[in-house]
């Protein structure tokens, strides 16, 4: 099968790794997946991370996100980060609405649809991370939950530079993974989705992830169906080497 969009593999270290840390994991990642080519990598780490990051990255071919920010351009907002401050360490991607700060954090979709609406103004990519629960699963309310997470997240934002993250909460850091052939009928569901919010043409270009204890073992899986474009891997992502592994998966290199 060829797909028409790039495969993304993006990792989320949550709140992972000091300094010292990333370095290591730098040293380890970037020999092993050198001339990978046909898959886009990104790393979003701890703000902490972001400068050491931006400056050992720059010459490879991984690219550089945040898990968080927030939506005005400066001002007095004690402890938050711009998208301005995020563009000045070289930041493309910025991830919103990820399950943890929706259930742990609290944040709602009004508040996810301005960081959104910020993120598109400052032309950077958000990765905005949708999902059901395994309650809402079991009542057949998938569909609708992340159809509203869509449709209130991406209120009044302008046809964007986008990517979904499906990311059923159940699956997270639990070991547990989606049945691919389950990933499949929520991203295809999330891009017909798309298409009505916006237009068919459009939505066939937007890159949809899976989320939720992806490995190497399982990677090849999601991303032979026709509607997951990559992957958002949060505890794999960790350890250089099976984030390369993940990566080499769907890679010739
Ligand atoms: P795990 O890969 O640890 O399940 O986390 C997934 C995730 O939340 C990525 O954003």
């Amino acid at each position: 099968m060829v797909k028409i969009r790039k495969t993304l593999i993006a990792a989320n270290w949550k709140m992972h790794k000091t300094v010292g840390e990333a370095a290591n994991f730098v040293k380890d990642f970037l020999p092993q997946v050198v001339g990978v080519a046909e898959v886009d990598m990104v790393i979003c780490p701890p703000f902490t991370c972001l400068p050491y990051l931006s400056a050992g990255l720059k010459d490879s071919c991984v690219q550089l996100g945040a898990q968080n920010v927030f939506w005005a351009r400066q001002g007095a907002y004690t402890g938050e980060i711009s998208t301005a401050m995020l563009q000045d360490l070289g930041c493309s991607y910025i991830i919103v609405g990820h399950s943890e700060r929706r259930h742990i954090i609290g944040e709602n979709d009004l508040i996810i649809n301005r960081k959104l609406k910020a993120i598109s103004e400052a032309g950077m990519v958000p990765i905005l991370c949708v999902g059901e629960t395994l309650p809402e699963r079991e009542q057949n309310q998938a569909r609708e939950v992340v159809r509203l997470q869509l449709e209130q997240g991406l209120k009044g934002v302008a046809a964007p530079e986008l990517v979904v993250a499906y990311e059923p909460v159940w699956a997270i850091g639990t070991g547990i993974n989606a049945n691919p052939a389950d990933a499949q009928e929520m991203t295809g569901f999330i891009r017909e989705y798309l298409a009505i919010l916006y237009d068919k043409t459009w939505a066939e270009g937007i890159r949809i992830l899976y989320g939720g204890s992806v490995k190497p073992e399982n990677i090849a899986q999601f991303v032979a169906q026709p509607d997951v474009d990559g992957a958002l891997v949060g505890g794999a992502s960790l350890d250089a080497h099976d984030f390369a592994r993940i990566v080499r998966l769907n890679s010739n290199a």
